[in-house]
Formats: structure tokens, sequence, C-alpha cells
């Protein structure tokens, strides 16, 4: 079992899958090592791969607003990716690629050990929850498993390109909100 500083060292040196040579920077997740709550997107953007860090372009104020919305700040949460480098074009992570990387989503799951996980979007709900899952039916559903609450939400950069997703996403964060005030007592 690897520490968490050992972990990040990890990937930021991965060339494990072929979108290592086209990153700038591998993304390693970040936020509360103590957090009850998992967030887990997809594969770092444009502004994600200049910066190393998840959710620093725009979809990341899409994020920060959600969060906002429960009276939640990034202090509070741990927030990662399915893959931690950048596809090019923003294209979906090939299924080989996501199987390069999930150890690591496995290694970092045991290390914060959260008691609620949220997908963010689709690609992680399939990768995580079921691999036929369905977003816009399913958005908001919570399961119990192994000791863990799973749900999944539109991911960020969806609600940019249609706004009428917001609304929707925020009643899934309110209900995120009370289930974890009754995990945290
Ligand atoms: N979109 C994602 O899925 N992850 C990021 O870190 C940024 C944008
Ligand atoms: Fe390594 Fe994951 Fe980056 Fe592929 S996406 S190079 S497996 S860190």
């Amino acid at each position: 079992m690897y520490n968490y500083e050992e972990l990040k060292h990890f990937v930021e040196h991965c060339s494990r899958c072929p979108l290592s040579a086209a990153r700038n920077k591998s993304v390693m997740g970040r936020g509360n090592l103590h957090s009850s709550i998992m967030f887990i997107a997809e594969a770092p953007g444009y502004q994600e791969d200049r910066d190393g860090i998840p959710f620093t372009g725009a979809s990341g104020k899409v994020f920060d607003e959600l969060l906002a919305s429960i009276g939640m700040s990034r202090d509070e949460i741990y927030l990662t990716n399915v893959v931690k480098c950048h596809p090019p074009r923003n294209r979906d992570p090939e299924p080989d690629e996501q199987e390069a990387c999930i150890p690591y989503l496995k290694y970092e799951t045991l290390l914060i050990r959260p008691r609620i996980i949220v997908c963010l979007g689709r690609i992680a709900a399939q990768r995580i929850i079921r691999s036929d899952f369905r977003i816009t039916r399913e958005h908001g559903q919570f399961l119990y498993r192994k000791n863990t609450w799973l749900t999944a939400v539109y991911q960020p950069s969806a609600i940019l390109r249609d706004d009428t997703k917001m609304a929707e996403t925020k009643e899934d964060f309110k209900v995120l909100f009370i289930r974890s005030r009754e995990i945290n007592g």
C-alpha cells in the first residue's frame, strides 16, 4: 500500500498509457484527504492539462457554483478524475486508457475512504456505478455498495453546453447535502 504522496508521484511521472505522450501535466486528484465525499469526473481538460490541477477551467466555475449552492467549498471535498491525463481534443478516454489509469483511482479511494462517491457525468458513472448507466434517467439516484453511497450528476461541461441542466443538478446537490448530513451525524 502506498501513501498519498507516493501515489501522487507515480501519477505525475506515469506513462502507463498513450495519453502520456500528448499531455503537458498529469492531474492528480486534490482536496481534503479526510473528506467523506469524493467527486469523480472524466478526464482533465485543456486548462487542467496546463495547470496540473482538476477543474481550473470554465467547468470548474460551474462545479464551484454547485458546491457553493450547498454551502460547501473545495476544502471540504476530494475531487479527482477517472483518467489523469488530458485526452487530445477532449475526446472520450478509450477503454484501454481507463483500464491503465483505474488503479490510481482505486488507490485514491482506499486512501480517502469516502462514504459518498459522486460521479460527474456519464463516463465516470459507467465506469464506477454500472456500464449501462443512463445519466439522463438516473442522475441524482443513490445506491449503496460496499459501505459507500454512490450517485451521479451531470458533468459541469454538460451544464455549460445546456444551462437548463443547472437547476436539476442543484436539486441533486441538495439531496447530496442531506445525505452527507445524515452520514456525518
Ligand atoms: N472536466 C473533467 O472531467 N475533469 C476536469 O478535471 C476538468 C474538466
Ligand atoms: Fe498514466 Fe493515467 Fe496518464 Fe495514462 S492517463 S499516462 S495511465 S496517469
